[in-house]
């Protein structure tokens, strides 16, 4: 999280709702302060009214560099950051966000893009087909669900003209027995690179049906889903093979948070199981794999330690 610490105030120019439970925030900055660059992908922290920093994808153009845009969904049971935000902020507020970063970068190179957005998923999604168009760079496609058409932001933008035959639109109405069928999308991977950001189970059955693409080929961006509420973990200890140092993992920490409080240097980036940085070689126990980083044959030797956790007593690590 250290590339985040940098923070900067900007003002809210603008909100408002643009699909059920959705609310569109544009930022400017304040006093003329010039604003970041990012690219396609990017996402900012944003200090939320109840005092937690929150991620949220930029969902404008990255050539657009005098203001930020932000969709952001009321999370009926999370745990508030995203209601505060929508309810208690006002336009001509004032708010402080961090630096843009991008673990979902769009990679140069594929013969095409697919893109699937699973309802807020859409907001990076966007940022990237709007760079795509603007460049006139590789074609693509985007398969763009959600539960019904009052629930699709930016619904005009994606049924216009413009985007006729490169966007599939699906409603399924919540019922896993409506969902778009991706295997004739995803059979063949024919070169093309994969972008996949939308709710945990759609990216979990994205990840399996592409086990046959190059997992360089496969991206996924991800918030905090697979992060589960401490209600749901059970503590486990990890043990280091190298050093012999034996640690608790607490029902609320990461295994990468207990090992960092131990003085331990360890890479990460989006700490959210998604860009792979965090892997490590695991020497024995039981893990519970969370992440959508690791392909199928790599999970019984290797753990992304920022997210995964254990199902047995102990995991030993290669470290
Ligand atoms: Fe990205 Fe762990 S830091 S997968």
């Amino acid at each position: 999280m250290s590339e985040e610490k940098a923070t900067l105030r900007v003002t809210i120019a603008d909100k408002q709702m643009v699909a059920q439970d959705i609310c569109l925030f544009e930022l400017c900055p304040v006093n003329g302060v010039a604003l970041a660059p990012f690219t396609p992908g990017a996402h900012l922290g944003v200090r939320v009214p109840t005092g937690e920093m929150r991620k949220y994808s930029l969902c404008n153009d990255p050539d657009e560099t005098d203001h930020y845009v932000i969709a952001v969904k009321k999370e009926l049971g999370g745990r508030g950051g995203s209601i505060s935000l929508i309810e208690e902020t006002q336009a001509g507020d004032e708010i402080e966000i961090t630096l843009p970063k991008n673990d979902f970068a769009l990679k140069p190179g594929p013969s095409s893009y697919i893109f699937i957005a699973g309802g807020i998923g859409i907001t990076p999604i966007r940022a990237m087909i709007k760079h795509l168009i603007a460049t006139r760079a590789k074609p693509f496609k985007l398969y763009y669900f959600t539960r019904s058409p009052e629930m699709m932001a930016f619904r005009d933008e994606f049924l216009s003209p413009e985007f006729r035959g490169k966007v599939v639109i699906h409603h399924d109405g919540g019922d896993p027995e409506k969902a778009y069928d991706l295997w004739p999308v995803l059979e063949e991977p024919k070169g093309a690179h994969l972008y996949c950001c939308g709710p945990r189970g759609l990216m979990e059955a994205v990840r399996d049906i592409t086990g046959h693409w190059s997992s360089a080929a496969v991206h996924f961006e991800d918030f905090g889903a697979a992060k589960a509420r401490p209600e749901d973990n059970t503590p486990f200890t990890v043990a280091l093979a190298k050093s012999g140092e034996r640690f608790e993992v607490p029902v609320d920490k990461s295994i990468l948070e207990v090992l960092r409080e131990a003085g331990k240097v360890l890479p990460s980036s989006c700490e959210s199981g998604t860009c792979g940085t965090c892997r490590t070689r695991l020497v024995s126990g039981e893990p519970e794999h969370r992440d959508l980083a690791l392909a199928e044959h790599e999970r019984a030797r290797n753990i992304m330690i920022c997210v995964s956790r254990a199902k047995s007593a102990e995991l030993v690590l290669d470290l």
